[in-house]
């Protein structure tokens, strides 16, 4: 009897997603089947393209289909379809799918290093990815992606540099280089906010990263007001971390009733090239105890490195310039990690459909 596609949905069955906990048939991940033996071609569509487990899914699906009688061989294309929590977009933003706040209460801890790595990580996964810089006190994003000079308008709407397959927007790009530091009020910061969502061509993103300034100020509240975040990413450094500024952070967030996706740990150790040997600079642990305190995930410890710094002030993210590096492999199974635990969250606002 030959093998039909019910009996190829069936050996599917046994794929499980380990983040959803339910095979990826019930989940309705298989979206195309073709029986043509001793070949079979499927597609299975995942919630994000970042997902880290994309490779032993496609593998295990093999293997399954491989198994069927008559089947020697399966071809498994993997797709991704983002998935949003808020139907529309985030709030007023019909093509924000998950915009993700990357902050902290503390200054100089690495914000933007991350918020911008963890965009271009994002985008290489063939996610369509924005980043909105939100630090009108210092924009540092421009710089750290080699971008410069006044957005094109397109009649209606400003349209955003573009880098890494990154769009970004920043107050950095409508400054001379000499132009002293602007002085905001709360007002004008709401309004550079709502401008830099509301009247940028961003088009369909699966995800906007918005780099935050230090503080709980007038921007933390401005975003949340005006944007509907599927989460924000902490970032501390092992010094930072018992400081009250980030436990503000943290404390902000939740009375606003953001999701805290987790920490990041940066300049957490030094891995020295010579020796190999890691160096606990600035002690250990502290990370982890933050997040045993808040209940929150560590999600990534990043390493001190002269070439991460050199990355951003040449416009070159260390995810670019050296992908394969610790640092840069750090800030990528972060950037899996995000959008793996939003895909899930937003998978559980909706009904699963047997
Ligand atoms: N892991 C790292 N290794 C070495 N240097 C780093 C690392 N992370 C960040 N830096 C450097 O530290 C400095 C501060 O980083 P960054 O600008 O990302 O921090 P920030 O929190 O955004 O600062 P601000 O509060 O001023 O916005 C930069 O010069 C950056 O290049
Ligand atoms: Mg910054």
């Amino acid at each position: 009897m030959s093998v039909t596609k019910e009996d190829v949905l069936n050996a599917l069955r046994v794929v499980e997603d380990p983040d959803l906990r339910r095979n990826i048939v019930e989940l309705g991940f298989v979206k195309h089947v073709a029986v043509c033996a001793p070949l079979v071609k499927v597609t299975i569509e995942l919630t994000t393209p970042a997902c880290p487990v994309k490779d032993k899914l496609r593998e295990e699906a093999r293997r399954a289909i491989t198994a069927l009688p008559g089947i020697t061989s399966a071809e498994v294309e993997m797709t991704a379809q983002v998935t949003s929590r808020f139907s529309g977009g985030a709030g007023g933003f019909p093509g924000i799918k998950n915009a993700i706040a990357v902050s902290s209460g503390k200054g100089g801890v690495g914000k933007s290093t991350t918020a911008v790595n963890l965009a271009v990580a994002l985008a290489r996964t063939g996610a369509r990815v924005g980043l909105l810089d939100a630090d009108v006190y210092g924009p540092d994003v421009p710089m750290m992606l080699g971008l410069r000079g006044q957005p094109a308008h397109d009649g209606k709407r400003m349209v955003p540099h573009e880098r890494y397959g990154v769009k970004t927007m920043s107050v950095g790009y409508f400054l001379a280089s000499d132009d002293n530091p602007v002085v905001w009020r709360g007002p004008m910061i709401h309004k550079f906010l709502q401008q830099g969502l509301g009247e940028t061509a961003w088009g369909e993103l699966d995800y906007l990263i918005v780099d935050m300034p230090p503080g709980t100020g007038d921007a933390q509240l401005s975003i949340s007001q005006i944007l509907p975040l599927a989460g924000a990413v902490i970032v501390t450094t092992p010094q930072a971390v018992s400081t009250l500024d980030v436990r503000k952070a943290i404390s902000m967030f939740k009375q606003v009733e953001v999701e805290i996706l987790g920490i990041v740990e940066n300049m957490s150790y030094f891995l020295c090239p010579d020796n190999g040997k890691r160096y606990d600079i600035f002690g250990t642990g502290g990370g982890a105890m933050l997040c045993e305190r808040f209940d929150l995930e560590l999600l990534a410890q990043i390493p001190i490195n002269p070439a991460v710094g050199r990355g951003g002030d040449q416009g070159e993210p260390i995810v670019v310039a050296d992908p394969d590096c610790e640092e840069a492999r750090a800030i990528t199974r972060a950037a899996q990690r995000i959008a793996a635990k939003i895909a899930v969250r937003n998978t559980h606002a909706l009904p699963i459909l047997e």
